[in-house]
């Protein structure tokens, strides 16, 4: 079992307390290593050190310089890529072939930033006087950036990457359930030319690492991903000093199948939007909303497929779907795996797999209800695990109406071959992010974010960047003369 340290200031440290807490195996339930328990202390240090690097030097580095300390992260995932997706399956229980799409991804977030660092720049305004007229963009100052456990490694590089990219200095907080990714790759931080304090990685829980580096008054910018509940405490938290904010909060995202959809795609594509990742999926497709001419059809042809759907260690090659994260959301899932029993019809799953070999980790069966109604629980609540609900409609206005009747808005799907209906669709559609015929594909080139009770602001692309700058307006006068007004 290895023990971890953080990494504060350039240096690994433990907590000031030193307690630490155990980082489990999801596929087992068995304890693979040990990390810091952080506490306000710890926070404090870390927050300092990133006040200081940021006051003292990182933000005067040039852009070219910030480009390189990315690209040479970036180099750098790559190059440790099979270790780090290992790892990454271990701690998450994510299936291999995941991790390695996540830490390509990560690869591939650090080079968009690296190479957006000296793309970011001011405007020039035409003001109606004899002046110059500018707006610059100038980094926030220290960020606060707590993620989840879903994309452990790739969430911290969605945030790590922009903070960098435009000037900032950051403390980041992964999930309790998953530090280790970064924490692997934080040993690589000063060899890629990251100075130290620019980026510190504190490990702990919400309530006692999270909630502090939230509230601390040195911080200027949080952002975090996460769910509802938490994000409202993080904006209260962030109130007191009127920090920016930026949330990224989940979902309940339709997938809407219409009767002159591809039909093989539409299978493929229902599972794929709610079981990848064993569901934990922010943007997940969780409600599938199918036109009944083909309602039937579709609901025997996905029974069929997702009774195959192979589960076990994300390490086995055969592996389809693997362990959730932790016991609590595999407990989180069975809660909803029984009120959806009672609400709907289940169609295949609705507990944990009997297979012997597969008990003493976190599994849940891939499970899908049908005939829900769009008020049940199952239909409202964001489950963050492999439960599909599969609603009904007759109608395009039916499908959009069932679509938006949700406090979310992060994602929705449109499968269908008619160009006008799908586009009509996405004109009203409110979600961040809608996909037509497919559902999942991101890229770190466009934005990411959500309506409505899925967040504020966007992720990836120039809009990632934008969180963590701030305008700065300038006027030059060119008229010697006095005002001449008094
Ligand atoms: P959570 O929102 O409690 O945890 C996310 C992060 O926030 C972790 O790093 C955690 O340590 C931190 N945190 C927790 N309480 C905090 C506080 N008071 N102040 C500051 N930071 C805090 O999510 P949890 O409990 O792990 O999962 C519960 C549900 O949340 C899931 O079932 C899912 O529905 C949703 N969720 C959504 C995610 C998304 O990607 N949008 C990711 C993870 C969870
Ligand atoms: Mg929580």
């Amino acid at each position: 079992m290895r023990t971890y340290a953080m990494y504060i200031d350039g240096e690994w440290a433990p907590a000031a307390s030193g307690r630490t807490f155990e980082v489990m195996n999801p596929a087992t339930g068995e304890a693979m290593a040990t990390a810091p328990d952080a506490a306000a202390p710890d926070v404090d240090r870390a927050v300092r050190a990133a006040r200081r690097a940021f006051e003292e030097g990182w933000r005067d580095v040039t852009a070219q310089e910030r480009g390189r300390v990315l690209f040479r992260l970036a180099e750098t995932v790559r190059k440790k890529a099979k270790e780090l997706a290992e790892l990454e399956t271990l701690n998450s229980g994510k299936p291999l072939v995941e991790s390695e799409y996540d830490v390509n991804d990560v690869a591939t977030c650090f080079e968009y930033y690296g190479g957006l660092a000296t793309k970011l720049h001011g405007e020039v305004m035409n003001v109606p006087d004899n002046a110059i007229s500018l707006a610059l963009r100038e980094p926030l100052g220290v960020a606060a950036q707590i993620i989840p456990w879903n994309y452990p490694l790739l969430m911290a590089a969605w945030k790590i990457a922009p903070a960098l990219c435009a000037g900032c200095t950051t403390v980041i907080k992964p999930a309790e359930q998953t530090p280790l990714t970064l924490l692997e790759l934080a040993r690589e931080f000063e060899a890629c030319g990251i100075p130290k304090g620019v980026v510190n990685v504190i490990t702990g829980f919400g309530e006692s690492a999270g909630a502090p580096l939230a509230a601390h008054p040195e911080v200027d910018k949080v952002a975090f991903t996460g769910s509802v509940e938490v994000g409202k405490a993080v904006m209260r938290a962030a109130a007191e000093t009127l920090k920016k904010v930026s949330l990224e909060l989940g979902g309940k995202s339709p997938n809407i199948f219409f009767a002159d959809a591809d039909f093989e795609a539409a299978v493929d594509g229902a599972l794929f939007g709610v079981f990848i990742n064993q569901g934990e999926v922010c943007s997940a497709g969780s409600r599938v909303l199918v036109q009944r001419p083909i309602y039937k059809k579709m609901l025997d042809a996905m029974i069929e497929k997702a009774k195959k759907i192979k589960l076990g260690s994300g390490l086995d090659p055969a592996t389809k779907m693997g362990p959730v994260v932790s016991k609590a959301q595999m407990e989180r899932v069975q809660r909803y795996q029984e009120i959806g029993k009672k609400e709907a019809k289940v169609a295949v799953g609705g507990g944990r797999p009997a297979d012997p070999a597969l008990q003493r980790g976190y599994f849940v069966e891939p499970t899908i209800f049908y005939d829900v109604a769009n008020t049940a629980q199952i239909a409202r609540e964001e489950i963050f695990g492999p439960v599909m609900s599969v609603i009904p409609f007759d109608d395009e206005a039916e499908a959009l109406r069932l679509a938006n009747d949700t406090p979310y808005g992060l994602a929705a799907a449109v499968w269908s071959r008619d160009i006008f209906k799908a586009l009509r669709m996405v004109k009203r559609l409110q979600a961040g992010i809608v996909w037509v015929n497919h559902m999942q594909p991101t890229y770190v080139e466009a934005p990411w974010g959500g309506y409505k009770m899925s967040g504020i602001g966007r992720e990836l692309g120039p809009w990632g960047a934008e969180e963590y700058l701030q305008v700065k307006q300038v006027h030059i006068n060119l008229n010697e003369a006095p005002i001449g007004w008094y």
